[in-house]
């Protein structure tokens, strides 16, 4: 009376496999800086985290996994160290084929962005 069920598993397995979500892969260096610090992170410890997923759900797509961009957005890695204020400009106000994040980011996050590109780039204190 029983029927094997292995052809149905098969075929439902070879279906399933293609798609892995990118974003999960990033694991970025920067967070290993305040390595000696286990407990309390320090504030900037706590931007560069906030900064490194807002930027894998808002950024990554266009700027690519760790600022290396597939050629859609700038190269984040070339943004000059002393251009804060023309950061948030830009993120805030859009520019050209970028789009405004003004109204989707809190200042912190925007703060967050500056610090993890900061970290990945190897500016900052
Ligand atoms: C839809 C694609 C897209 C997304 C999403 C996107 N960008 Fe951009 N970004 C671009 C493009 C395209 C440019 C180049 C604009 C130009 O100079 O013509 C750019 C340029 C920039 C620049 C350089 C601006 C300047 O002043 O030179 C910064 C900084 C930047 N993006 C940050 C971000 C941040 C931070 C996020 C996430 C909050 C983000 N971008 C999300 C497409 C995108």
């Amino acid at each position: 009376m029983r029927r094997l069920r292995g052809g149905l598993l098969a075929a439902a397995l070879a279906t399933a496999g293609a798609a892995l979500p990118v974003a999960a892969v990033a694991q970025p260096a920067a967070a290993a800086a305040p390595a000696a610090a286990p407990a309390a992170p320090t504030d900037r410890a706590a931007a560069i985290e906030l900064g490194r997923r807002t930027y894998i759900g808002m950024c990554a797509r266009c700027h690519g996994i760790n600022l290396v961009t597939q050629g859609i957005g700038a190269d984040l890695r070339r943004f000059p160290a002393d251009g804060q204020e023309r950061f948030r400009q830009s993120v805030m106000q859009g520019v050209r084929a970028m789009p405004a994040f003004g109204s989707s980011l809190s200042t912190p996050q925007v703060e967050g962005l500056w610090a993890y590109i900061g970290s990945v780039n190897g500016w900052g204190p």
